[in-house]
């Protein structure tokens, strides 16, 4: 990291090994570093036949089991959509890293099992109030001054909380500098396949 907080990454990247590291690095990183524009990613998604995008807060990242987690509201209308498809894309840019992660996979819905226990106990109280909203997300409403965050027992709304696992099988790597764009793609079936595209 520099006195700025942002990370600091190789200058060029010749060795196609150093993009994937430095994507792994960058994600690591923006589980709890709120200044990274990769904190928020855009995760897309199917709805029938459109395509959903939205913004979502980076938990976890687990490079290792190729996963990313986030958080959600388990009454939200996209969970219906993952289960009926599970398909999804992630995207996020930095201009202060000039780097652009686009990764594809899939979406694993978690609901009242370990996972949304282990996650709901290590969130914040600022967090879990988000999830005593009545009504839940999506719902169409008259007016939305009577659905602002109110005190109450937080631990009610574990009821309403979701955890959406990303796995991906394959990460790609854009890097925008004047000293060489470089691109690469990196798959996963069984093994790690890597190579560098035209950007
Ligand atoms: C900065 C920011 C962070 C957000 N984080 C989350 C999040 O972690 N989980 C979530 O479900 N929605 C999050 N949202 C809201 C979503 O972008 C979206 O509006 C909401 O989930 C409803 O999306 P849906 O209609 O696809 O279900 C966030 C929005 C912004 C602007």
């Amino acid at each position: 990291m520099n006195e700025k907080g942002v990370l600091t990454i190789p200058d060029a990247f010749n060795e196609i090994s150093e993009t994937l590291s430095t994507a792994e690095s960058i994600l690591d990183n923006a589980v709890d570093n709120a200044k990274t524009l990769f904190h928020t990613l855009v995760l897309s998604s199917h709805d029938e036949d459109k395509i959903v995008s939205r913004v979502m807060v980076l938990r976890e990242f687990n490079p290792k089991e190729r996963y990313l987690r986030f958080h959600t509201d388990a009454r939200a209308t996209k969970i219906k959509h993952f289960q009926k498809n599970s398909n999804a894309s992630i995207l996020g840019y930095d201009p202060a890293l000039k780097i652009q992660i686009k990764l594809q996979g899939y979406v694993e819905v978690h609901l009242d099992n370990d996972v949304t226990k282990a996650s709901w106990n290590e969130s914040t109280t600022r967090s879990k109030k988000c999830y005593s909203v009545d009504g839940g997300s999506s719902l169409e409403i008259d007016n939305p001054a009577e659905y602002d965050l109110k005190d109450g027992n937080i631990e009610d709304g574990y009821l309403n909380f979701a955890v959406l696992k990303f796995k991906y099988t394959s990460l790609e790597f854009l890097y925008l500098k004047s000293s060489g764009h470089r691109r690469a793609i990196h798959s996963w079936d069984e093994d790690l396949v890597s190579s560098w595209l035209v950007p």
